[in-house]
Formats: structure tokens, sequence, C-alpha cells
């Protein structure tokens, strides 16, 4: 059969089309397949690397249909190297067991900077740097002849913006993403090839203070300490030439100025004095004043490893008019501009006045009364920008050094300066886009763009809790649920890569314990045992994305975490401390005028944290099974077993059919879990729906961690009527009653709150459950074989509601279910991606022609009708 050579064919390495920069010694390939041949599946491929001439691997003829997660397999990989790989792959029909196509694509992977030694140079800095003023950093060097390979390897910290010859470096903004730094660094690499000129040419380098230099007087007030890894803005960077290269160093020939940001932290926002700007210092024939320029000094290197940053980064997404824009009516007269939504970002405007006139930014989530924008549930972070306008005629501004989560801005000028143009722009990681979701009840829709919203608001190199007020942590606790959400909604591979190692990072490598956030500055160590996260998320990537790498690399770390969890019980077997969950339930169910009235009120903790360590040994005992280890397997299933009976044996209620207090909560854990003895089950269940349905008239009574598991059990107990009628509700507390309220995010607490304390508008963690859209309504769900192309879709089609389409992104491509009622029938229209097939459930209550429960499908579009029961 002959190869066809394919633009029908899409290829990845490490997750990306041709990524510069690999440092993974086992770089993964994956493949799709398109167009004519969409509709079959994999018999086999094969995978061959060479570095020029040399190939480097063969992966012979593999019969199988992995088309993910390819691991390289060759000769070690060189540092800075150009590698080029093809893969051939045989394909049938999926009806016919023959083959029937043979098609090869080529792509190519260059690999980054290996170790520290490579950089050859060193880290350099500003004599003497001012606290928030950012800085300057030029060299220039001469090109003979333009290279036909340029490429530059850069970080700079807290964050860098790049340009040569005037040109901005890359789309990024807020680069690199944010680490412990004392653990590990990030660099980009960056394709400068087009960007160079023959003769003179200048590289330029602005450095701002990002979390690196984030001496935040908030961060004293509230946990007393600064960050540990604390240090000022610094530069390491390499060129490379073809083979010529050059490196940051203190030789005399990288020059520092202060810039004319005058002052800038991610909380405060910036403060630009255009009077102070060096015009034209970043472009070709400036030349630098003495009085003004000085050498750059070595700098001491940081002590993390320096690694290739491949997530995506953090970009402009998006521009948004005001959608409505007034005066104030004080004497003061300020322009406020509402956005229409809750964003994370900044404003950019364009302003003309004389210089020394300046206008000031003032952004917040809310407003007062008098229409002017409320900061105050921001805390500490002044989330202000000034501008002062320097000699030109107009100018156009907008922050890099900071951002803000905001809805309204308010725009406060000096007498004779004019705005001629206010826009705000989106900025968060640029992770794209995985789901689908449109249904006829337009309450769910909202709440799934709602969260869709919060989500991406809330991803900037790390996934925040809130992007406004002064926190914007990775909260380990949160991402417990939310990872899922995460997944579901958005290409997450590589941003959940980095941030598993930022956990890793975080770990205490002596008791294995982990603290509140990471990267590590703000909340305890140890977390509250209910942050599971370091354990789940690396089995669900699996899940998601057929990947073993994640879960190998960090399985001694939740191996010994969970250990360190385990040995934190007592002598009932139950972890008693430290428990802030479930965190911000209805207040009518917390601890009032403790805390931040967060807590709750009627929940034994042990029922949730030892649940949680019953819920480690479950997945940890599957990750072994997977990764060939069946006697620690073994163990985890034992220890699993210990769990559960002390879990039972100190809060189940036999008389009464319930655990603990029997609020939701308490129910719903175990249930979820699947800890009930099979006598019990049917009493805790009605328990709880009678707590649902009779006390609380579908209404929830969670927080942030048990919403989402109620919607699972709901959901795997065919009860998705009840969970329709939850999800739809929209009165207090859910989140219609947060979307009827004027939310376009998701806010913190079930109440609307504005005060001076925690009452974030842009938290995801509430808005967790949402994946039951696409896991129950839309019926994809993550564990049923998403990533090897076994997938078995189960819809669910509730009362009410008749039309429903979801849609997910594999590794193959795209699975879509839609199902829509008509008359006395359900039409399902499923398609199947490339190299997989469907199982797809007969809804409960239809049927279908030929009686069958569960239909098979192959690649491509499928329709059937079903009839009502
Ligand atoms: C964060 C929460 C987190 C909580 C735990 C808050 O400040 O914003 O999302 O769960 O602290 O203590």
């Amino acid at each position: 059969m002959a190869l066809r050579s394919g633009e029908n064919m899409q290829l990845t390495c490490e997750y990306l089309k041709e990524p510069l920069g690999v440092q993974n010694p086992k770089p993964r390939f994956a493949w799709r397949v398109n167009g004519e041949w969409e509709n079959t599946v994999q018999v086999s491929y094969r995978v061959h690397v060479w570095r020029g001439e040399q190939e480097v691997w063969d992966s012979g003829e593999v019969f199988s249909n992995r088309s993910c997660a390819v691991e390289y397999d060759g000769l070690p990989l060189a540092g800075r190297q150009r590698y080029r790989w093809q893969v051939q792959v045989s394909l049938r029909r999926w009806s016919e067991p023959e083959p029937c196509a043979r098609l090869q694509g080529e792509s190519c992977f260059e690999t980054g900077l290996l170790d520290a030694a490579a950089w050859q140079g060193s880290w350099i800095q500003m004599p003497c740097a001012q606290q928030g003023v950012s800085t300057l950093v030029r060299k220039t060097f001469t090109v003979a002849d333009l290279p036909k390979l340029a490429r530059i390897y850069i970080s700079g910290l807290g964050y860098f913006e790049a340009y040569l010859n005037g040109k901005k470096i890359g789309s990024s903004v807020l680069d690199p993403g944010w680490t412990d730094y004392r653990k590990t660094v990030l660099y980009r690499c960056f394709d400068v090839t087009a960007l160079l000129e023959k003769g003179e040419n200048v590289l330029a380098v602005e450095l701002g203070e990002g979390w690196y230099g984030h001496r935040h007087e908030g961060m004293k007030k509230l946990v007393n300490r600064y960050p540990a890894w604390l240090g000022t803005p610094r530069l390491l960077c390499k060129v490379a030439l073809d083979d010529t290269c050059f490196s940051t160093g203190a030789d005399g020939s990288w020059l520092c100025s202060a810039g004319a940001v005058r002052e800038n932290s991610i909380y405060d926002g910036e403060l630009y004095d255009a009077r102070l700007e060096k015009a034209g210092w970043r472009d070709r024939g400036y030349r630098p004043q003495p009085q003004e320029w000085s050498p750059a000094v070595e700098a001491g290197a940081p002590a993390g490893r320096l690694v290739c940053q491949l997530m995506p980064s953090i970009e402009v997404v998006r521009e948004l008019k005001p959608a409505y824009l007034a005066y104030t009516e004080d004497e003061d007269y300020k322009l406020v501009a509402d956005f229409g939504e809750n964003i994370a970002g900044w404003v950019q405007i364009r302003v003309k006045g004389s210089a020394g006139g300046s206008v000031t930014l003032r952004y917040g989530e809310v407003l007062n009364a008098d229409g002017t924008v409320n900061q105050k549930n921001l805390r500490y972070a002044r989330a202000t920008d000034t501008y002062i306008l320097g000699e030109q005629e107009a100018a156009v501004y907008h922050p890099r050094f900071t951002y803000h989560g905001f809805r309204y801005v308010q725009i406060e000028m000096t007498a004779g300066v004019m705005i001629e143009e206010v826009r705000a722009h989106c900025v968060h990681t640029a992770v794209k886009r995985a789901s689908a979701f449109d249904c006829d009840n337009e309450l769910l829709n909202k709440i799934y763009d709602a969260m869709l919203r919060t989500e991406q608001n809330n991803l900037h190199s790390v996934p925040t809790d809130c992007p406004q007020r002064d926190e914007r942590l990775g909260w380990i606790n949160d991402m417990t649920v939310r990872f899922e959400e995460g997944l579901y909604n958005f290409d997450m591979a590589l941003f959940y890569e980095k941030w598993l190692n930022d956990l890793a990072d975080a770990q205490d490598p002596d008791t294995g314990a982990i603290p509140d956030t990471a990267p590590y500055f703000f909340g305890d160590l140890p977390a509250s045992h209910i942050s599971s996260v370091l354990v789940l998320l690396p089995w669900f990537y699996y899940q998601f994305y057929g990947d073993l790498q994640p879960l190998r690399r960090h399985y001694e770390a939740m191996k010994k975490y969970v250990a360190f969890k385990a040995s934190q019980r007592d002598g009932a077997g139950l972890i008693i401390d430290r428990f802030c969950g479930e965190w911000a339930p209805p207040m009518t169910q917390a601890l009032l005028m403790r805390g931040v009235d967060a807590l709750p009120a009627n929940i034994p903790a042990p029922i949730i944290t030892t649940g949680y360590l019953y819920y480690d040994y479950y997945i940890m005992e599957k990750a072994a099974g997977v990764l060939g280890l069946p006697e620690e397997a073994a163990c985890f299933a034992a220890e699993k077993e210990q769990v559960k009976e002390a879990v039972n044996r100190a809060y189940l209620n036999r008389e009464e059919g319930c655990y603990g207090t029997n609020v939701q909560a308490c129910n719903i854990f175990p249930l979820f879990l699947d800890i009930v003895p099979p006598d019990q089950k049917e009493r805790v269940l009605r328990n709880l729906l009678l707590n649902i349905v009779d006390e609380n008239q579908y209404h929830t009574t969670t927080g942030n961690q048990m919403t989402k598991y109620l919607y699972e059990l709901l959901n795997r107990e065919g009860l998705d009527d009840i969970a329709y009628r939850l999800a739809g509700q929209t009165t207090y507390p859910s989140l219609g009653f947060m979307l009827e309220n004027g939310a376009t995010t998701i806010w913190e607490r079930w109440e609307n709150l504005t005060g001076n304390y925690m009452n974030s508008h842009d938290h995801p963690m509430l808005g967790a459950f949402t994946i039951w859209f696409l896991k129950a309504l839309g019926g994809i769900r993550d564990e049923s074989g998403l990533a090897v192309g076994g997938i078995e879709l189960r819809p669910s089609v509730p009362e009410g509601l008749n039309r429903v389409t979801a849609a997910y992104e594999t590794t193959r491509g795209t699975v879509r279910c839609s199902w829509k009622k008509e008359a006395d029938r359900l039409l399902m229209t499923v398609q199947v991606p490339w190299n997989a097939e469907a199982r797809v459930r007969v809804p409960d209550g239809y049927a279908c022609a030929g009686g069958e429960r569960t239909l098979l499908m192959g690649p491509g579009c499928c329709e059937v009708f079903l009839t009502r029961e």
C-alpha cells in the first residue's frame, strides 16, 4: 500500500507543534489524522527521529492504537539541537479488519539548554536597583551575515519584556511563569531569526518585580512574612546565532538604566511616569548617555533549576470596549467604565494632555451606591495604575508588570487631561478551549460561560484562587475539586504538568507534607488535610491525556504525602486536624464570628479529612496498578479498607441511617467514596435526598469540596432529575442566585457580599461541579476511556430539559454528544473522533428499535432515534 505523506496529519511533540526548548529526556509524541482518513482507526505506528543525518530512534512498527504520549526512547538527546521526526501509521476502516491506508507525517522539535553550564553566562542586574522601579537592560551586537537560525534563551525575574531592534519578542506578557525560584526558574526560548538585521542589532529587556520581588506590605500583615525566594530583578540570557553565541555577564557590554515604571507590584499596580522615558532606548541608533546608563553587575543566580517554559504563556487574549461609560455625579468628575463582565487583565487608555498631567485607574469588581468603584474586597491590594503624561501629543498606555481582577475601572484625570479611548485587555494563560456546551436552559448556558470565564481569569501560570485581591495563589484545597473542571474545559496538559512540579517543589522532603498553596508562601504547612490534588491530578491527567509521565514522575511524592497524611491519624484512625474545608458553605451553615465565617459549623472534620485519605488510597491503588506495582497496589487496598472502617465506626449512625450530623456533606462524602455498608446505603441516600428536597427545597448546603461530589453521586445513582433542579436553582444558595444578582463570574461565597473581607467575585471553587453538564447531560465521562479511544458515552435526559450539545476535544479529535427531545422520541447525534470508538448507553427512559441498551459506534457522525419507554 502506498505511503501518503501528510497534510492529513497533525503532529505534536510535548503537546506542541514544533516546540523549541524541549528539556524532557523522553519527549512525548502525538498525532491525529483529519480530512479524508478521519473516519479510520489506527492499526500500527512507527516513529523515526533524526538529528541531522543520524537516526537516533526508530520505534519499529508497533501494533497499537496509541496515538498520544508515545515516549521517545532513543539515543540521549543533546542540548540546543534540532531533531526531525516522522510517524508512519497504518489505518483501517473501523468496520473492516484489513488496513486501507498508510500515512506519514513529519515534524521537528528543538532541545533547550539542558544544564546550567550550557548558559555560558551569568545573571546580571542593575548596580543599585530601586524597589518598584523597572530595570532597563540594553546590549548591542553586530551581525555580518544573517544566520539561518537565531534563538534567544531568556529568563528575567520577576517579569521581563524583551525587544529586538525595537520589536517585541513573542506575544507573551508577565513572563516567565511563577515558581518557587529557589527550586525552579523558568526560561523562554524564542525564534528571533526574522527580527535580526545586518549590521548593528539591539536587544532590550525591561524587568519588573513580579512574584520574585513581591515585598508587599499586605503579606506582612496577613501572614507576617515575605516569600522566602525574594530577590531584586535580574536577567539571564543567551543568544545563539547559528553556532555563534553570547550570554549575559558583567563584561561591560550589557548596560542598565532605570525605566519609566516607577512603581510596580502585582497587587498594587503600576505607576508610569512618561516624563522619564528614554525615548528610543530599544531601537538601533540610540546612543546611551553614560550619566544615565551603567554597566550591569553580576547578580547571584537563583538556586532553582532552569527549566524551559513550554506551557502556554500569559497573553492579552481579548480586548473589550466599555459596555457602559459614565461620569460619577460627585464634583471630582470621575469616569467609570463598566466592561460588562468580570475579567483579569488591565485597562489600556489613549490619552492627551500636557506633561505632568496624570490619569489614575482604580479597578474593582463592584460599585458603591454612588457609582464609584468599590475596592473594599481587594483588602490590601491597591489595584491602581497611574500614568503621568510626558511630552508627547498623545499616548497609549497600559501597565505591564501587574494585572487586576475587575469589571469596572474608575478613571481620574487631572485638569486638562483628555481620555480618548478606554479598552480592557483580558490577560491570562492562553490555554485552548477543550469543551463546548449548549442546551435549551439559558441559565445553564450562562452558568457554563461564567465558569469558563472564572477559570480563565484564574490562570496566570498558576491556577489561582482569585485574580483581584491580595492573594492570587494556587490554593491546593480549592484545586482538589477544581482541577477536573480545568481538564474538561481547557487543554491543560502543559499547564498542569508545570503546576504539579510546583506542588512537588512545595513538598517538605523530610515529612512529605505539602503546604496550603503552591508556589508556597501563604497558608499553612502542613496543608489542610483535604488537599489531595497531588494524588488525584496525576491520575486524572492519565485519564484525560493517556500520559503516564506525570504519574511516574510524582508517584514517590504522592506516596510520601499519603504516608504523611496517614501518620496524622489518632488512635481511632481519624484525622482530626488540620481542616479548613468544607470551606465557605452558605453562611447559614458556617461558624459565625470565627475567622472569615467560612468554616462549616455542622460537619465533623474527620469525615472529610479521613474520607480524603480513603480517596488517596483508592487512587494510589489504581496508580500502582498501572505502573506495574501490584504489591504496592495491594498494600494501598488494605490501607483503604482500614480507613473505611474507621470512618464508619466513628460516624455511621446505624439507627438513623446517616453520618455525623446528617447534614448534606456528612452523607455525600461516604456515599461518593462508596464506603457506606451495603445494608445502609439506601437509608443514607434517602436521608441525603430528604435533606435536599424537604429540608432545603432543592438547595445545597455544601461548600468548596462537597458540591462537586454531590452531583457526581446523583449522576451515579441515576438521580439527574434532582441534580438538574439543583443546577437550575435561582434562589439562595445557588449559582443561579449569583447570576440573578449580576454575577458574570462565580463568587467565592454563596452570599452577595461587597465588604472589606473574604468575598472575591471571581473564584472557581464553588462552580467546580459544573462539569456535571458535560459528564451527565453530555455523557462524556473522563474515567471511561477518553484517552485510550474506547469512549463510553452515558448521557442523562432529565425532565424539563429538551436539548443538549456537549463536546470535548480528546487527544484524537472531538467527541460530541447531542440529544433533542421530539414529541415521543429522542434524536441522539454522536460524533466519534478518529481512532476511537464509542459505546453509547441509551438514556434511561428511552429505547432503541433493536432493544439494545448500548450502541457501538466508530469514528464519524451517527444519528439515532430512540423512543420513549
Ligand atoms: C482562599 C480560598 C481558600 C481558603 C482556605 C482563601 O483565602 O481564597 O480559596 O480555600 O483561603 O483557607
